[in-house]
C-alpha cells in the first residue's frame, strides 16, 4: 500500500464512507475543538500514500436548512431541478448549495432589486408618506419606483448600496451574517430557482490524511480543527467540519470521499535520510502519518518533529503515539511550542531559532524540512526563521540565505516542502 493509484472515486464521483471514530483530542477547559476522525474504505479500492489528502463532501446543517425554508416559506417537498438533477427544495438546500455563509452576489442581488424597480424589496422601516400618501412596510413591497418611499440615510437601499461599493463594508457584514440573517433583515423573499442562482454550488473541502495505510490497512484518518462561531444569537460555523462533527456519528450516515494525491509533499526515497517536521495544531496531521510511514519502513534517518498549540494541558494531541515514539527511539527529538502556557507567546519559529545552529548541521547533512499548518502567518514566520538559521548558521548575506533556502532547497533539491492551508 505504498502508493496511491488511479481511481474510478473523484469530487464528482466520491465514495460514500462510514465514519468508525470521531473524537475530540483536546483536553478540558480547552478554547479549541479538534477530532480524530477515521474513515473506513470498504470495498472502494482507494489507497493512499503518506502526504496525501483527503477530499471530503460537506452537507449543510439541517438548522440551517430549517430556518431558510421557514422564512422563505418554501415548500420542502416541492421538486426542483438543480446541477445535480432533480430532488427536493430541502436536499438541494442541504446537498447542493452552499447555504451556512451568504455570497457577495446575493447581497449585490439585493441592491439589483431595489435599484431596478425599487418595489421587490420588502424593508423592516416604519411607514413613510409620499404625497400626502402613508404606505405600510407590506405595501412598500409593491410600490413602483416613481412612488417608493424616500430612504433615509439608513434605508435599506442605501445601506445595500453601501455595502457594494465598499468592499471592507461588504467582508464586515458577510462575517458575522449569512443568508438567513440577511434575508430578515431586508425581509428579501426568492424564489428557490432565483436563490440557487445566487448561492455557490457546495464545495469538497481537503483534509491531510494523519495516518499511514500500512499502519492503519482499510482505513484512513484525519486531525480536523472544527469551525465555530456565533453571531447575532445564532450559531453556525465551517461547513465541512461541523457537517463531520455532529451530523456523522459513527457509522450511522455516509459520507463522500476521494484522494487527492501530493507530488511533492513526500518522504524522501531514502529511509536513511533525515527529516524535520514543523506542524503546529492541525499541522501535526501529515506528520503522524510521515512517523507512522518511518516505524513501518525501518531504516535510520533520524526524525525531528517540532509540535505547538495553546497549551501543553489541553491541546498535546497524540501524546501517547508520541511518547512512544520516543521511547521506542523512532522519534529522535521532539520539540514543544506551547503558546499560551506563559506570559510571552511561544511559537515555532522561536523553538526553531533556539536551535538554530542543530537544523543548521542537518540542512548541511542533507536533511529534509517539512511545514504544515496555518498559511497566513505561521508558515510565513518560520519561512524568515529559516532564512535566519542560514545567515546566522551559515555564515550567509541575507540574499544568499534567501536564495539558499528559496532557491536551493526549495525548488532545486526538494528538501524544504509546505503542506499549508
Ligand atoms: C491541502 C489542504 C489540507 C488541509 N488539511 C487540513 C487538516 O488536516 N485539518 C484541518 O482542520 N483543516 C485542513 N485544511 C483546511 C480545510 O480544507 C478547511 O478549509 C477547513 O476545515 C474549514 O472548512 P469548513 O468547511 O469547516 O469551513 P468553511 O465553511 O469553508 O468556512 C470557513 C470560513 O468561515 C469563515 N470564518 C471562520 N471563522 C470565522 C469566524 N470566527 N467568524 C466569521 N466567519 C468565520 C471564514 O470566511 C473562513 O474562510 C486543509 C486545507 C487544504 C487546502
Ligand atoms: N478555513 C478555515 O476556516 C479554517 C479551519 C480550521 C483551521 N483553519 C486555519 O488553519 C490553521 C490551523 O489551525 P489550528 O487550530 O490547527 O492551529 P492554529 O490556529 O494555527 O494554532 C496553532 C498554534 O500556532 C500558534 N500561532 C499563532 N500565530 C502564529 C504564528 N504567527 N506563528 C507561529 N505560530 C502561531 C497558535 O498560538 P496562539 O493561538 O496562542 O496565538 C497555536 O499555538 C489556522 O490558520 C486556522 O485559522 C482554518
Amino acid at each position: 500500500m505504498a502508493g496511491a493509484t488511479k481511481s474510478e472515486w473523484s469530487a464528482k464521483n466520491p465514495y460514500y464512507t462510514n465514519i468508525i471514530e470521531n473524537y475530540v483530542l483536546n483536553g478540558e477547559g480547552s478554547r479549541k475543538e479538534t477530532r480524530h476522525i477515521v474513515f473506513e474504505l470498504g470495498d472502494s479500492g482507494l489507497d493512499y500514500k503518506v502526504g496525501d489528502a483527503l477530499g471530503v463532501v460537506p452537507e449543510n446543517p439541517p438548522h440551517i436548512v430549517e430556518e431558510l425554508l421557514e422564512v422563505q416559506g418554501w415548500d420542502r417537498d416541492q421538486i426542483v431541478t438543480t446541477h445535480n438533477g432533480e430532488r427536493t427544495i430541502y436536499e438541494a438546500l442541504k446537498k447542493d448549495y452552499e447555504v451556512h455563509l451568504a455570497s457577495k452576489k446575493f447581497v449585490q442581488s439585493l441592491a439589483e432589486k431595489v435599484v431596478s424597480t425599487g418595489i421587490k424589496i420588502t424593508v423592516k422601516m416604519v411607514s413613510r408618506s409620499r404625497a400626502g400618501q402613508q404606505w405600510s412596510a407590506s405595501e412598500q413591497e409593491l410600490l413602483p419606483p416613481e412612488l417608493a418611499p424616500s430612504a433615509p440615510s439608513d434605508s435599506p437601499a442605501e445601506k445595500v448600496e453601501h455595502l457594494i461599493t465598499d468592499q471592507k463594508a461588504m467582508e464586515d457584514y458577510l462575517w458575522t451574517r449569512d443568508y438567513v440573517d440577511i434575508m430578515r433583515e431586508f425581509s428579501a423573499k426568492y424564489s428557490p430557482e432565483e436563490f440557487f442562482e445566487l448561492a455557490g454550488r457546495v464545495k469538497p473541502r481537503l483534509y491531510s490524511i494523519a495516518s499511514s495505510h500500512d499502519a492503519h490497512p482499510g482505513l484512513v484518518e484525519l486531525t480536523v480543527g472544527i469551525v465555530r462561531f456565533s453571531y447575532h444569537g445564532r450559531d453556525r460555523g465551517g461547513l465541512a467540519t461541523q457537517f463531520m462533527a455532529d451530523e456523522i456519528s459513527t457509522g450511522q450516515q455516509r459520507v463522500g470521499v476521494f484522494m487527492s494525491p501530493t507530488k511533492s509533499f513526500v518522504l524522501p526515497k531514502e529511509t536513511e535520510t533525515d527529516i524535520i517536521m514543523v506542524g503546529p495544531g492541525t499541522g501535526i496531521a501529515p506528520f503522524r502519518a510521515f512517523m507512522e510511514q518511518r516505524v513501518f519502513d525501518g531504516g535510520n534517518g533520524r526524525n525531528w518533529l517540532f509540535f505547538g498549540d495553546q497549551s501543553a494541558k489541553t491541546e498535546f494531541y497524540y501524546k501517547d503515539t508520541i511518547e512512544s515514539w520516543l521511547d521506542g527511539g523512532h522519534l529522535y527529538r521532539f520539540t514543544t511550542a506551547w503558546s499560551r502556557d506563559q506570559a510571552e507567546k511561544i511559537y515555532v519559529q522561536h523553538r526553531l531559532k533556539e536551535h538554530g545552529a542543530e537544523i543548521w548541521e542537518w540542512f548541511e547533512n542533507g536533511a529534509y524540512f517539512y511545514i504544515c499548518g496555518d498559511k497566513t502567518y505561521m508558515a510565513k514566520d518560520v519561512h524568515k526563521a529559516l532564512i535566519n538559521i542560514a545567515i546566522d548558521h551559515g555564515g550567509m548575506s541575507e540574499s544568499d540565505a534567501t536564495h539558499f533556502i528559496e532557491k536551493t532547497m526549495m525548488k532545486e533539491q526538494k528538501r524544504y516542502l509546505r503542506d499549508v492551508y
